[in-house]
């Protein structure tokens, strides 16, 4: 089970030495937690794990649409990652934290010719091209600019990856990249190989998320690195790098198991070196993305048990002051959570309940069914391994303010998001002259 320390006199849940009823106190619910060695010892496993099945000119990248606030790109960025941005906003706060640009990867299936430009301008390390108009587009900024850009290119490598439809990307029908099937990939870096201003340096593939065992990324792997033989035979292009995406599942629930990084890396390495040795082709640079596995489950939502109704022979909802609007993940894919109360994770489960939230949609719920200690008005309750795709898909529906994201560390617990105000809900709002 992600997480669930207790404090040994009180019984209370703790994150990162801080005990969960006072953080609760003092910041307020709905309320991020993020433990930050948790989110440490993610990069360093991926580190390690990425250096020695891959060798020391691998990469770990940090897919920062998991959790991108200045903090958390300051403490990934100080574990040694690069960071992966895939819009202006996600650059400029990675820049804001002091990322190294060259540590930086841009992606995006659309990115605008604003966003082209800002990569260029911060010098981001690589590009990752989607489709023929985008480097059609990259190439003459690059000589508006003046300037040259490394790049990959974003492939379909034809994988359907066990996961959630919604977070399937490997697939040809997906608006991401270019499909290996077709010959597009092909042809588009022949072109690639000869634009002015553009250094092809590899390709790049992303086959979804929450992904178990090692089966999928061996099969990306496999078809990536044949690809890359393929193009150098046929065509003399040589690429040099190997960017395999993200994708690793992270535990939400008893049931999910997570693979160590090493069990993942292993077999993909053993898969491209073997490729490479039969086909006489150099050992490719390779780059792997996590997101969720960095920062998922170091992090807790905490929130405050309103109202309970029992709807005798239907259901019994447990409603709490968060929902869709900072938790959109069950209404969208149906997720599954381990919920505790925070003051005694181990009570007894007892009866199920339906956690829902504030907002105004029956479909607002955090987890449906779900068996529960007796829960009463001012409880805490305790979401596990919400880190990632929570506070970024986070939304002001409702116009309900954001929560607050604290980093615990050894007892000691600081503000790294402070908590939206209805000054920060109308910020932007304009009133025209004579309304
Ligand atoms: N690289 C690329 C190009 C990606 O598109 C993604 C995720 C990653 C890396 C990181 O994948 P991860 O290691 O986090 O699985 N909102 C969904 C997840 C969407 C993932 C999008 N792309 C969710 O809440 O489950």
């Amino acid at each position: 089970m992600p997480n669930k320390d207790t404090g040994h006199s009180t019984g209370h849940l703790i994150i990162g030495g801080c005990d969960t009823l006072d953080l609760a106190m003092r910041f307020g619910t709905p309320l991020h937690v993020l433990d930050e060695m948790r989110i440490r010892s993610a990069c360093r496993a991926y580190r390690q794990a990425a250096s020695a099945h891959f060798g020391p000119l691998a990469r770990v990248v940090y897919a920062s649409k998991a959790l991108c606030t200045t903090a958390v790109l300051r403490i990934v960025a100080s574990e040694g990652l690069g960071v992966d941005v895939v819009s202006g906003g996600e650059l400029h706060t990675a820049l804001c934290a002091r990322v190294r640009p060259a540590d930086i990867v841009f992606h995006g299936n659309n990115k605008t010719p604003r966003e082209l430009a800002e990569a260029l301008s911060a010098g981001v390390g690589r590009i990752v091209v989607d489709n023929e108009e985008e480097l059609t587009r990259l190439a003459s900024l690059c000589a508006e600019h003046g300037t040259e850009t490394d790049i990959l290119l974003r492939i379909k490598p034809g994988v359907s990856a066990h996961t959630h439809e919604y977070v399937r990307t490997g697939a040809i029908d997906s608006k991401f990249g270019v499909a290996l099937e077709t010959g597009e990939a092909e042809r588009l870096l022949i072109r690639a190989a000869s634009v002015p201003g553009i250094r092809l340096r590899g390709i790049h593939c992303h086959i979804g998320s929450q992904i178990f065992g090692p089966d999928s990324f061996v099969e990306a792997a496999r078809i990536m690195t044949g690809f890359m033989a393929d193009l150098s035979e046929r065509d003399g292009i040589l690429l040099t790098e190997l960017n395999l995406g993200g994708g690793y599942g992270v535990r939400y629930v008893d049931e999910d198991t997570p693979d160590a990084p090493e069990d993942v890396f292993r077999p993909v390495a053993a898969s491209i070196r073997e490729i490479c040795e039969n086909r006489a082709f150099p050992f490719p640079a390779i780059c792997l993305e996590p997101g969720r596995a960095i920062v998922a489950e170091a992090g807790t939502t905490l929130y405050t048990v309103g109202s309970v109704k029992h709807i005798p022979g239907v259901r019994t909802y447990v409603a709490v002051d968060g929902g869709m609007f900072e938790n959109p993940r069950y209404a969208l894919y149906g997720s599954a959570y381990e919920i505790v109360r925070a003051d005694d994770p181990n009570a007894v489960r007892t009866d199920p309940v339906t956690i829902a939230g504030k907002c105004c949609e029956s479909g607002d719920l955090i987890q449906e069914h779900i068996p529960m200690p007796p829960l009463g008005t001012g409880d805490i309750l305790a979401v596990m391994s919400t880190g990632a795709y929570h506070y970024s898909m986070a939304s002001n529906y409702n116009r309900n303010a954001r929560p607050a994201v604290v980093l615990c560390r050894e007892g000691r617990a600081v503000e790294i998001v402070r908590r939206e105000s209805y000054e920060d809900l109308v910020r932007n709002d304009c009133i025209p002259e004579g309304l």
